[in-house]
């Protein structure tokens, strides 16, 4: 697939639809337009080498950087105008890079926060949790801090999910993260995926955890998209394109 993209608004109900999205750090322009789609109940992967605006990319969709142009919608309703925390409501869950779970806080304390986020109760929803990550039952009452990388992105994510979003959205689950918990993540996104609750956006730079559990992709260079599609057209030539370094 190449870079051209639709010029005007699709009128698909897609979960997420972001448009010509522009915003700066410092001065510096780092998201230079920004297009893409992600369809109800889809995983889709955002990819591309080291700081091509990735991360960017995310925190201008949950309302952490300020967007100078462009539009974001969510199941059809316009949200560049809300607070991250609005967005959070409307049903926005977002796992950052690097997890950022509370560390003095205990594994049940930093579940119980994600709710809070929503404005939600539990409802008996950490069950659910403990089916997709059994390790965060056994260490309820560890403070987060003592877990390892993995087991607190799973407790992030877990966290996430208790805020029942429409989109939950990771950024690099898998970095720095040992392969059995990969595998545990991988199992849980697909899980996510055959439930068909919500649409994952999930950023990543691991290309085989990308092509087995993506719908849809794209990537990102200097700041806007050169390549997107269904994950089938995520071919080696556009890997050695745009992702190999
Ligand atoms: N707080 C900041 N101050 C200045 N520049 C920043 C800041 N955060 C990001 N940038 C710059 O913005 C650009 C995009 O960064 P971003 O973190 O979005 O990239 P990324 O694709 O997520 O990278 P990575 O793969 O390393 O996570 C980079 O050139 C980065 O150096
Ligand atoms: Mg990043």
């Amino acid at each position: 697939m190449t870079a051209s993209l639709p010029t005007v608004a699709t009128p698909t109900t897609a979960m997420l639809s972001v448009r010509l999205l522009e915003a700066s750090i410092s001065g510096s322009r780092i998201l230079r337009g920004v297009s893409f789609d992600v369809p109800p109940r889809s995983v889709f992967c955002l990819m591309g080498r080291n700081g091509v605006g990735k991360t960017s990319t995310l925190r201008t969709i949950v309302g952490l950087l300020r967007a100078q142009r462009g539009s974001v919608q969510l199941d059809g309703d316009n949200i560049l105008s809300l607070s991250p925390e609005q967005r959070a409501h409307r049903g926005i869950g977002y796992v950052p890079q690097g997890r950022e779970i509370f560390p003095f806080l205990t594994v049940e304390e930093n579940l119980r926060l994600g709710p809070v986020a929503r404005g939600t109760k539990l409802n008996g929803q950490l069950e659910r949790i403990f089916t997709l990550f059994p390790i965060l039952k056994e260490f309820l009452p560890r403070k987060g801090g003592m877990l390892s990388g993995g087991q607190q992105q799973q407790l992030a994510i877990g966290r996430a999910l208790l805020t029942e979003p429409k989109l939950l959205i990771l950024d690099e689950p898998t970095e720095g993260i040992q392969p059995n918990i990969i595998d545990q993540i991988g199992e849980a996104i697909q899980m996510l995926r055959r439930e068909g609750r919500m649409s994952i956006l999930l950023v990543e730079q691991y290309l085989d955890f990308c092509k087995e559990l993506a719908d849809n992709f794209a990537i990102l260079d200097r700041g806007a998209v050169v390549a997107h599609g269904p994950v089938v057209a995520l071919t080696d030539e556009v890997v050695r394109e745009h992702l190999t370094v």
